[in-house]
């Protein structure tokens, strides 16, 4: 066997050392019977990499480790070769080092139980994937990755040509159009396991580089591609799990999950939701909520907390702190300490603003019972969706309410476009290849905010697992889209230009998805951030801590792709 030194343990006399590799733990036995090979296991330190031979032995009555996989048999070592020593590590497997320190010595990180099991679980992930898709006629293509860019919303990392000075490529923030070009190609059904970059900021569930699955189907609608890919997830959780996820899939539109749960992407395992107040509240003579009510882009929303009443002041101060975070400027609420009492039995600051008609209609629509409490939201709608859709999360889990298991959902029927708030242009929720709803290039110019869009996202426990849409195929159709987006004819030419010119020779009807594979395997194995199922991942910073990426190159170099430092470095 050959391994490294997990633990070494000194027992009068005889040495136990129990050697690691890839599978688990097995333990080894030194007798002092030979003499010539227990000099040298005495010597044996951590980490120190090992050949032994022997003979493997059930272990005696009484020492059997029943947590051990190999906890029935140990090897009594005949022959010991020490085929590397180690230096003593800068943290144990067992201890909980600062993540720093375990990236910069990611490949000692990567010994430990927990990243080798997600590494492993994230082949089998991928394994699965290519089975299903092979066996559903996919085929993998591979698109470059010096390229132009690619719109997916997020900054381009760019790469200097020395061959072209003063030009750059872009690393793709996916394949979008690649894959749509092989679909004009006559590929029918594209998958490819790729690498994405975007400079974008950085949280738990994003990194710079990461990878998708992304997909894409000709001569199909929005129902052949999510049932497919329905039943690619299914399979995997089964091949890798053995979990069986419901079939089908509920489905929801985007406006219904954004009404009832304040989110684009509803943690389905959390039983609460954000209940609509506003029309209760429209004469009553409060500012806070008035206001709101009466603003058609206002919303004024509640959500009651089983058992809430319980909260003590401190508590509620941090869900108002909590809610800040999202622009909430308060958190009113109502503890319902007796429902039976009337206004007696409640108690809150803004009792005395509302009428008891307005606070039983509230009691009875939020069916609040004893001992529950009230949390209101009031504000813009969006600011009301981004704060009590954080809170309801945040309360759930704080209190223990979040569902074991797994909640799959499609979140379908996104608005086409939306204006921003402060240019007052129309955006796309998607990429402005995403096709609308409406096939008509002129009822769409006239009324573009009426538009829903042919996208869907699968969402995963709370999390966007995935995303796509049907795409547009018509050459008319996507030159309003990019009127629309304030794309002008000469940027959409020398940006899209080979893809427009593209969609004139006999482009099919086609859609598609891509996954964030790294998103998925993070919510299977458990882990925290995605950087847990990543073997070599960047910090929130977008750097390398192991390798030192990104770093200075030479004058050479910079002098070869035709570049001048803005402020040169001190050499
Ligand atoms: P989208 O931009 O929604 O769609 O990306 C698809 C999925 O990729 C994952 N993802 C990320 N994962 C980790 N780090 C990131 N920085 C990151 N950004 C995205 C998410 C997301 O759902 N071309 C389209 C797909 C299509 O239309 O077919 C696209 O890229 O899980
Ligand atoms: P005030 O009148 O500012 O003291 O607010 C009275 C109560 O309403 C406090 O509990 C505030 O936290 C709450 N509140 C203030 N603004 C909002 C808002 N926009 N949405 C929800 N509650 C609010």
């Amino acid at each position: 066997v050959c391994g490294w030194v997990h633990r070494r343990r000194d027992h009068g006399g005889v040495i136990f050392i129990d050697l690691r590799d890839r599978e688990g733990l097995l333990q080894v036995v030194f007798d002092p019977d030979r003499p010539e090979i227990f000099a040298d296991a005495e010597r044996i330190r951590s980490e120190y990499v090992l050949k032994v031979k022997g003979l493997d032995r059930p272990r005696p009555e009484g020492t059997i480790n029943t947590k051990l996989r190999t906890g029935k048999v140990e090897v009594l070592a005949h022959e010991l070769e020490t085929l590397n020593k180690s230096e003593t590590p800068p943290f144990h497997h067992d201890e909980q080092a600062n993540e720093d320190i375990r990236l910069k010595y990611r490949y000692l990180d990567l010994r430990r139980d927990e990243m080798l099991g997600n590494l492993m679980l994230r082949h089998r992930v991928t394994k699965a994937m290519r089975d299903f898709l092979d066996d559903h006629g996919f085929v993998d293509v591979e698109t470059p990755m010096l390229t132009k860019a690619t719109p997916e919303g997020a900054r381009d990392y760019i790469v200097p040509s020395r061959t072209n000075p003063g030009k750059f490529f872009a690393l793709p923030q996916s394949p979008q159009i690649f894959k749509q070009l092989l679909m004009m190609s006559g590929l029918d059904r594209y998958y490819q396991i790729v690498r994405c970059f975007r400079d974008e900021d950085l949280r738990a569930d994003r990194q710079p580089e990461f990878t998708q699955l992304d997909i894409e189907m000709s001569f199909i609608d929005e129902s052949d591609i999510t049932n497919t890919m329905e039943d690619l997830v299914r399979f995997v959780f089964k091949q890798t799990l053995d979990v069986n996820l419901p079939d089908p899939f509920p489905r929801m539109t985007d406006a219904e999950a954004m009404q009832r749960y304040g989110s684009d992407k509803p943690d389905l395992r959390i039983d609460l939701e954000l209940i609509e107040v506003g029309d209760l509240m429209a004469d009553v003579d409060f500012k806070v909520f008035a206001g709101p009510a009466a603003d058609p882009e206002g919303r004024v929303a509640a959500l009651c907390v089983p058992g809430g009443a319980e909260m003590s002041r401190k508590i509620i101060d941090d869900y108002t702190k909590y809610v800040g975070r999202y622009g909430a400027r308060g958190l009113a609420y109502i503890k319902v300490n007796d429902i039976d009492a009337g206004m007696e039995g409640l108690q809150a600051p803004i009792l005395k603003f509302l009428s008891e008609d307005v606070v039983s209609a509230i009691l009875e629509r939020t069916g609040a019972k004893s001992g529950d409490l009230i949390f209101f939201g009031a504000d813009k709608a969006r600011i009301v969706n981004d704060a009590i859709g954080a809170l309801r999360i945040k309360v759930a889990e704080d209190r223990g309410m979040v569902a074991e298991g797994w909640a799959p959902l499609w979140v379908i029927d996104f608005p086409m476009f939306e204006k921003d708030s402060k240019t007052r242009r129309w955006t796309s929720l998607h990429h402005p290849f995403t096709s609308p709803s409406i096939s008509d290039a002129d009822a769409l110019r006239a009324d573009p905010g009426k538009a829903l869009s042919r996208a869907y996202d699968i969402v995963l426990n709370g999390a966007e697992i995935g995303g796509g849409s049907i795409r547009i195929h018509d050459q008319d159709i996507q030159s309003v889209v990019f009127d629309l987006l304030d794309i002008s004819k000469e940027e959409a030419e020398k940006k899209f230009g080979f893809l427009l010119e593209a969609l004139q020779y006999g482009c099919p009807p086609h859609g598609g998805i891509a996954f964030g594979l790294d998103r998925i395997v993070m919510l299977m194995a458990g882990a925290q951030s995605i950087r847990d199922v990543i073997a070599f991942p960047k910090t929130q910073t977008a750097s390398c801590l192991l390798t030192n990426a990104p770093s200075e190159v030479s004058a050479e170099q910079l002098k070869e792709t035709g570049i001048r430092l803005r402020t040169p470095r001190a050499e």
